[in-house]
C-alpha cells in the first residue's frame, strides 16, 4: 500500500484550540494514563458533587483469572447528571438564555429552539410527571420517540429522578421494542404518536401498542404508556393560535400550506387504552416547574442502552452516572474543539450511543448549542444537509461515513450550492471511513479548512476512545490516529500476546477509562464472556486494528469482518475501500466466502453511481484496482452488481446477510433490523454463480 497523505492540523485552528499541539497531547496523554486518579480528579472538580468523590477515584479488575470483572470510579461521590448540564449552566454559568437546542423538523418550515432554562423547566416538570406516576430512584423507563426535544426532556428527567432510561430507536420493531422492555423489566413507555420520515408517515403508537401486547401475552403487562402528541402537534403549529409547546417559530396560520402538503400531514387518530395510556400534554399541565434532583452515587446506573451481539440477542450496555458525565464532557470538549459561540450538530439519532453522548450529555455538560435534526438526509432534496448547516451557522458538524458516501453520489454541485463558511471541523463515526470518502468530506464538504475527527468507539466504550483532537493531530484519511486521554490500545496475536511497532491483530484496551460500559444489565456472565474472556487481562473490542510506523492505528473492521485469504489476513473494509475509489462505485461491501483452495475469498458486492453501466470491462478494472492498492493476494473472487444493499436503520451493512446471499443460503436468520428487505430478492437472483 502506498503511504497516505497526511494532512496537519492548519495553524489557525491549533492557535485556537485548548490543545495547540502534538507535544501538548503527548504531555496529557502521559498524565492520563500513569496518574489517572489524578488527572481524572481534576476533571471531576469541575463538575458539582453533593459528596466529593475520595482517592482513588479508580478500583478495577480486568483479569478474569483474578475474579469478578468490575470497573468503579468515584464511588461513594455524590451528584446528578441532569443538576450538572442544566442547572448548573443556568444558575452558576449563566447560560439560562443561551439556545440548548434549535430543532429543525422533518419538513423544513417545522422549526423552534430551547434554551437553557426552558429545558430544565420541562425536565423539572416531566420528572415530577414521572415521580407522581410512581417512578423511583432505580426503576426503568423505556423511551420511544422520535427525534423531538421531549425525548431530551423525558432521558434527563430520568437521570434527574434517578430512573435508569433504555432508549429504543424509534426505527425498530414491536418485536425489538418488547424484547427490550421484557429484558429490563420496565415499568413505563413514553412514546409518541408518530412521525414523519421523509414523506412517509410512521403511526409510532401503532407499534408501541403492538409492543406493549407482546409484552403482555409474555405475563409482562406494563400499566403505563406516556404518549407525546407530536403529529398533532403539527397541526397545532399551523393554527395560529394555540399555546404550541415547544412554541411554533413559523408563520402562521395554516393558509401557507398548500392542498399537497396538507395531505401529507394528516393522519390517523391514536389508537388509545384508557387503563394504560396518559397524554404527555396532560399531565405537564399541572406539573410543578420545580423538581428536587435524586442525589445518586457515582455508580449507580444512569442508562442501558441495546447493542446487538453475536449471539444474536441484544445486550444491554449499562453505563453509570459519574465516570459516563465526566469523560463525555471531556471528550465533547477535546475532540470537537467546543468553544462558547460554536454552533454544534451531529446528525445522530438519540437512540443510539452517539446521540445519547454527543447529542445530549456531552454537548449540554459543556453548555453548548447543538442542532436536533428530525428529518432525512437527502429530504426534501439532496442539499438539506448543506441548507441545514447554513441556516443554523453549523461550526462543528459530526456524521457517518455511510451519509458521507451517500451524499457523495450526488456530486459537489448540492453542496457548493451553499456556503458553509460557518464550519470548523468536521467528524465521522460509526464504521472506517475509505479514505475516498474523507478526502470528498475534507476537500468538497469542508474546503479544505475544516480538520476531520475520525472518531472510533463502540456503544461500549460510552465516549471516544481512538481520535484526533483537531488542533494537535495530523490526520491520515481512514485512521483514528491515536488513543484519548487515560485509553491505553494495544494489538494483540491470536495467543494473545501484545504486538509491538507496525503490527496488525485484535484491538484491546489495557485499563478503563471513565465511561468504559459496567455491565450487560442483567447478566454480568455475559458482559465478562464477551469482552474478557478471549484475553484476560483486556478489554476486548472486537475490531481488528493496524498501527502503522508512525504508531497510527488504523481500525479493519470487526473482527468477523476479517477473512482469511491462503493464510494472509485480509479486512473487508480494506477492499471495499479500494473498490469504491473507482469512479463508477458509490458502495461497496465485501465478504467471505467458502473457497476450495484457498480456504477463503472475497465476494464483493459493488452498487454504483447513477448512469454507469455493470459490464465485463469495469469487473476487470475493480480486479485491478483491488490488486493495485492492496496486492494480488486480495484479488477478488465475486463481483456483483447491487442496486442497494442490506442495511440497518442506522445505516451499517449487515455483512451477515450477504455472507448468506454469496452462498444462496436462504435461512438468513434475524433480519428484523433490516431497514429494507426488498434489495434482498433481488441480490439473490442476481449472484454471482462461477468464478469471474
Ligand atoms: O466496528 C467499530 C465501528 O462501530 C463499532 C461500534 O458500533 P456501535 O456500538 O454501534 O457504536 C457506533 C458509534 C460509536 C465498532 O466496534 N466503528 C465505530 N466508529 C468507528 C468504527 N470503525 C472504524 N472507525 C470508526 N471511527
Amino acid at each position: 500500500m502506498s503511504a497516505p497523505e497526511v494532512f496537519p492540523p492548519p495553524p489557525e485552528v491549533s492557535a485556537a484550540a485548548h490543545i495547540p499541539s502534538f507535544k501538548k497531547y503527548q504531555e496529557m496523554y502521559e498524565r492520563s494514563v500513569q496518574e489517572p486518579n489524578a488527572f481524572w480528579g481534576e476533571i471531576a472538580n469541575s463538575f458539582y458533587w453533593r459528596v466529593p468523590p475520595s482517592q482513588p477515584l479508580l478500583r478495577y479488575n480486568f483479569d478474569i483469572t483474578k475474579g469478578k470483572i468490575f470497573v468503579e470510579w468515584m464511588k461513594g461521590g455524590v451528584t446528578n447528571i441532569c443538576y450538572n448540564v442544566l442547572d448548573r449552566n443556568v444558575q452558576e454559568k449563566n447560560l439560562g438564555d443561551k439556545v440548548a437546542f434549535y430543532w429543525e423538523g422533518n419538513e423544513p418550515e417545522d422549526a423552534t429552539s430551547i434554551t437553557y432554562a426552558e429545558l430544565l423547566k420541562k425536565v423539572c416538570q416531566f420528572a415530577n410527571v414521572l415521580r407522581d406516576q410512581g417512578v423511583k430512584k432505580g426503576d426503568r423507563i423505556s423511551i420511544y420517540m422520535p427525534m423531538v426535544i421531549e425525548l431530551v426532556v423525558a432521558m434527563l428527567a430520568c437521570a434527574r429522578i434517578g430512573a435508569i432510561h433504555s432508549i429504543v430507536f424509534a426505527g425498530f420493531s414491536a418485536e425489538s421494542l418488547c424484547e427490550r422492555i421484557l429484558d429490563s423489566h420496565c415499568s413505563v413507555l413514553i412514546t409518541a404518536d408518530g412521525f414523519f420520515r421523509g414523506d412517509k408517515l410512521i403511526n409510532l403508537k401503532v407499534i408501541a401498542d403492538e409492543a406493549l401486547k407482546k409484552c403482555a401475552e409474555k405475563n409482562y403487562p406494563l400499566k403505563k404508556c406516556i404518549v407525546l402528541k407530536h403529529l398533532g402537534r403539527d397541526d397545532v403549529f399551523c393554527d395560529g393560535t394555540s399555546n404550541a409547546s415547544p412554541p411554533c417559530k413559523r408563520p402562521c396560520p395554516n393558509m401557507q400550506e398548500n392542498k399537497q402538503e396538507k395531505q401529507k400531514r394528516s393522519h390517523p387518530q391514536t389508537p388509545w387504552n384508557p387503563s394504560v395510556d396518559l397524554w404527555w400534554h396532560d399531565l405537564m399541565k399541572n406539573a410543578s416547574l420545580e423538581c428536587e434532583p435524586e442525589w445518586c452515587d457515582a455508580e449507580d446506573q444512569l442508562f442501558i442502552l441495546y447493542t446487538s451481539g453475536s449471539t444474536g440477542k441484544p445486550k444491554g450496555v449499562v453505563h453509570t452516572v459519574g465516570g459516563y458525565m465526566i469523560f463525555t464532557a471531556t471528550t465533547f470538549k477535546y475532540v470537537f474543539d467546543y468553544h462558547q459561540g460554536d454552533i454544534y450538530w451531529c446528525t445522530a439519532d438519540i437512540g443510539w450511543i452517539t446521540g445519547h453522548s454527543y447529542l445530549t450529555y456531552g454537548p449540554l455538560a459543556n453548555g453548548a448549542t447543538s442542532v436536533l435534526f428530525e428529518g432525512l438526509p437527502i429530504y426534501p432534496d439532496i442539499s438539506r444537509m448543506w441548507q441545514i448547516i447554513d441556516k443554523y451557522s453549523v461550526s462543528k458538524f459530526y456524521t457517518a461515513p455511510t451519509a458521507i458516501r451517500l451524499l457523495m453520489k450526488f456530486g459537489e454541485e448540492p453542496v457548493k450550492r451553499y456556503s458553509r463558511k460557518s464550519l470548523k471541523i468536521l467528524g465521522t463515526v460509526g464504521e472506517p471511513i475509505n479514505p475516498e470518502a474523507w478526502l470528498w468530506y475534507y476537500n468538497v464538504v469542508g474546503d479544505q479548512r475544516c480538520p476531520i475527527v475520525d472518531t472510533f468507539w463502540q456503544t461500549e466504550t460510552g465516549g471516544h476512545v481512538l481520535t484526533p483532537l483537531p488542533g494537535a493531530t495530523a490526520a491520515k484519511p481512514g485512521s483514528a490516529t491515536f488513543p484519548f486521554f487515560g485509553v491505553v490500545p494495544a494489538i494483540l496475536d491470536e495467543a494473545g500476546e501484545e504486538l509491538e511497532g507496525e503490527a496488525e491483530g485484535y484491538l484491546v484496551f489495557k485499563q478503563p477509562w471513565p465511561a468504559l460500559m459496567r455491565t450487560v444489565y442483567g447478566n454480568h456472565e455475559r458482559f465478562e464472556t464477551t469482552y474478557f474472556k478471549k484475553f484476560p487481562g483486556y478489554y476486548v473490542t472486537g475490531d481488528g486494528c493496524k498501527r502503522d510506523k508512525d504508531g497510527y492505528y488504523w481500525i479493519t473492521g470487526r473482527i468477523d469482518d476479517m477473512l482469511n485469504v491462503s493464510g494472509h489476513l485480509l479486512s473487508t473494509a480494506e477492499v471495499e475501500s479500494a473498490l469504491v475509489e473507482h469512479s463508477s462505485v458509490a458502495e461497496a461491501a465485501a465478504v467471505s466466502h467458502p473457497h476450495p483452495v484457498k480456504g477463503e475469498c472475497l465476494y464483493c458486492f459493488v452498487t454504483l453511481r447513477d448512469g454507469h453501466e455493470f459490464n465485463k470491462t469495469l469487473i476487470d478494472q475493480l480486479k485491478k484496482l483491488v490488486r493495485e492498492k492492496i496486492g494480488p493476494i486480495a484479488t477478488p473472487d465475486y463481483i456483483q452488481n447491487a442496486p442497494g444493499l442490506p442495511k440497518t436503520r442506522s445505516g451499517k451493512i449487515m455483512r451477515r446477510v450477504l455472507r448468506k446471499i454469496a452462498k444462496d443460503d436462504h435461512d438468513l436468520g434475524d433480519i428484523s433490523t433490516l431497514a429494507d428487505t426488498t434489495v434482498i430478492q433481488q441480490l439473490f437472483s442476481d449472484r454471482c454463480k462461477t468464478v469471474l
